[in-house]
């Protein structure tokens, strides 16, 4: 028990999904996994073990933000001894090419995040997902003939940027993919507790064209990539 989370020894899985929103958490567990349970409350920031595919899987909501992924992410792999780290996402769009519904897995993070950066003194890390996951991933989502792109994107700690083209245009002009406020940190701590990540995420809204999902392509799409997601923490 930590002050954010009070499950018990053995409530989690190895493999968990890590949606921002405690109803996404809730709405993964009761529409995808089977008996699922709730292992965790506090601040409503909710934790459910199910099964999928007949292996143990938790899901566990993150808050939005990286400060707040970091401790419920910390807690996951020094408290209890997870192994796998999926984030599942929404992500706005930095390039013309990714279309809304499309799926990025994040190959890298980039970040304008002192947490990450205030770590390493002089140098920058590179944060990186995990290459088995992220080679899964790409080729499961091949074979179910999504719609995606591996890549770079940005961990911001910023969503109300005012002038989003001075602050992210040389990013974009790197061929950084998408913003999002989490995966940064998600593998900075996995590469320092030598744990698995992948941050995947649907672009939902493009910050260059103003194309924007609607409600229902919405669910749809976060469905398939919940899928994908479970398909790889069960499966590696
Ligand atoms: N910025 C940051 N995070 C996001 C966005 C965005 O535009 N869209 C979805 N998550």
């Amino acid at each position: 028990m930590t002050p954010h989370n009070h499950a018990k020894p053995g409530d989690y899985a190895e493999a968990v999904l890590l949606p921002g929103d405690p109803l996404r958490a809730q709405w993964i567990a009761e529409n995808f996994l089977e008996g699922p349970r709730l292992v965790n409350s506090v601040r409503n920031c909710l934790g459910f073990t199910g099964i999928w595919k007949g292996q143990r899987v938790s899901v566990q909501a993150t808050g939005m933000g990286q400060p707040s992924l970091g401790i419920y992410v910390h807690e996951l792999i020094n408290v209890y001894g997870l192994k796998r780290l999926i984030r599942v996402g929404t992500c706005g769009g930095l390039n013309p090419w990714v279309k809304v519904r499309d799926l990025i897995l994040a190959q890298g993070a980039s970040t304008d995040s002192s947490i990450v950066k205030d770590r390493f003194g002089a140098y920058q890390f590179a944060p990186l997902a995990d290459w088995a996951l992220l080679r899964s991933a790409a080729d499961k989502a091949k074979a179910k003939a999504m719609r995606f792109h591996a890549g770079n994107i940005l961990s911001s700690d910023i969503f109300y940027h005012g002038d989003w083209e001075a602050a992210y245009g040389k990013l974009m002009a790197h061929g950084v993919l998408g913003v999002e406020m989490e995966a940064a940190v998600l593998y900075t701590l996995a590469a320092r507790f030598g744990v698995q990540a992948l941050a995947i995420c649907t672009m939902t809204d493009c910050l260059v064209t103003g194309e924007e999902i609607d409600a229902e392509q919405r669910q749809s799409s976060l469905g398939d990539m919940v899928e994908l997601a479970l398909d790889v923490a069960v499966e590696g």
